[in-house]
């Protein structure tokens, strides 16, 4: 636990930095400067002393650009992922703080829950019969109950939308490294794979990217998912990260029947390229890894109570386990 002991809080000095690419930066240092008042907020185009830059928040910051900042203590991370951070081989050493808060959380539940019963409820048949103009109502519905949601990665987010799922009657069931106990959740943890997998019938993974996740959605894995479900094959939802899933392998899987759908909101290249099968195969759906998205609105807050908290001395809270990765 680092504290910022005997540091004289001098806040025009201990400024924050908004290093991030692909986002507007602007949302982000308005609402962090609303918050702080008399704390300097710079993005790295502006002109400041390097020294004076105690705190970095950053999504996907360019590998080697927070060097600079000598008196660098915390790294933030504008998500609740950072496997962007740790691409950066020549990270300062000082902790990494990742986004644990309850407006990202129920978005990613809201997503979750969605695309389930989007499945569950056959709802792009349903689109399509309605372009087509077509009325049939004699397809079977089975009930939540008899569906077996699997959640992998019972984390921050994967514990709540477990639980989402429960209370709307799905048997779900989680898998983690480590085990949990969790009302109404089966949990099964690390080499327990095996026997989750042939529980479930919808797969949903909220995995970190680890290099122990990487590619792990791939042919192997699908091929031990239950195969005697109510949906007619196993369906794969994954709003984790996209380097865990082979997404040829998903093509193919759908193409054997080894797959009978997927929901995809993360990809393993981002923008997903114009040439992936993906676009427009008819059994993906796919969301711009925006299941989730962080909001300045809500979540700068978190940053400026956690720098406030450090500077009267306290420790840091969800610190990243640099090992793990996650
Ligand atoms: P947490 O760290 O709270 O949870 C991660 C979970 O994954 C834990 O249950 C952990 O197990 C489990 N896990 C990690 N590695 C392994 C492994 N090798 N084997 C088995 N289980 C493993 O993270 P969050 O729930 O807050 O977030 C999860 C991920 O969701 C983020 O890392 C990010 O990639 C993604 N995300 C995506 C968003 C989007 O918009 N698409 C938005 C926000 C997040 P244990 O509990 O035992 O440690
Ligand atoms: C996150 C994300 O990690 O948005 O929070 O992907």
């Amino acid at each position: 636990m680092l504290r910022l002991s005997k540091h004289k809080a001098n806040k025009d000095k201990n400024m924050l930095l908004v290093n991030v690419e692909g986002w507007d930066a602007g949302p982000w240092i308005e609402r962090f400067a609303a918050l702080m008042p008399g704390r300097r907020v710079v993005e790295p185009t502006d002109s400041f002393n390097p020294h004076e830059v105690l705190y970095a928040a950053t999504w996907k910051h360019k590998p080697g650009s927070l060097g600079a900042y000598k008196n660098l203590k915390v790294i933030f991370s504008l998500g609740a992922g950072v496997d962007h951070v740790f691409l950066d081989k020549n990270l300062p050493n000082v902790p990494v703080v990742r986004i644990v808060d309850e407006d990202l959380r129920d978005r990613m539940s809201e997503w979750v829950v969605l695309h389930v019963l989007l499945h569950h409820r056959q709802q792009r048949m349903y689109d399509w019969q309605q372009y087509e103009k077509m009325w049939e109502d004699d397809r079977f519905q089975p009930a939540a109950k008899d569906v077996r949601v699997g959640v992998m990665g019972l984390g921050v987010l994967g514990k709540d939308a477990a639980l989402k799922l429960a209370a709307i009657g799905f048997d779900v069931a989680g898998w983690s490294r480590s085990a949990k106990e969790i009302d109404g959740i089966e949990s099964f943890e690390g080499d327990e794979l095996d026997e989750f997998l042939g529980r479930t019938d919808i797969l949903v993974s909220l995995l970190p990217l680890t290099d122990e996740t990487r590619g792990m959605l791939n042919r192997a894995l699908f091929e031990k998912l239950a195969k005697d479900g109510r949906l007619g094959g196993p369906i794969l939802i994954n709003a984790g990260r996209g380097g865990s899933q082979v997404e040829a392998d998903i093509v193919a899987c759908l193409e054997d029947g080894t797959l009978k759908a997927a929901t995809l909101d993360v990809f393993a290249v981002e923008p997903l390229p114009q040439d992936s099968p993906l676009w427009h195969h008819p059994r993906v759906t796919i969301t711009p890894h925006n299941s989730a998205i962080s909001d300045p609105g809500a979540l700068a807050a978190y940053i400026a109570r956690q720098v406030e908290a450090f500077e009267a001395g306290k420790p840091l809270q969800n610190v990243v386990d640099v090992k793990r990765g996650y």
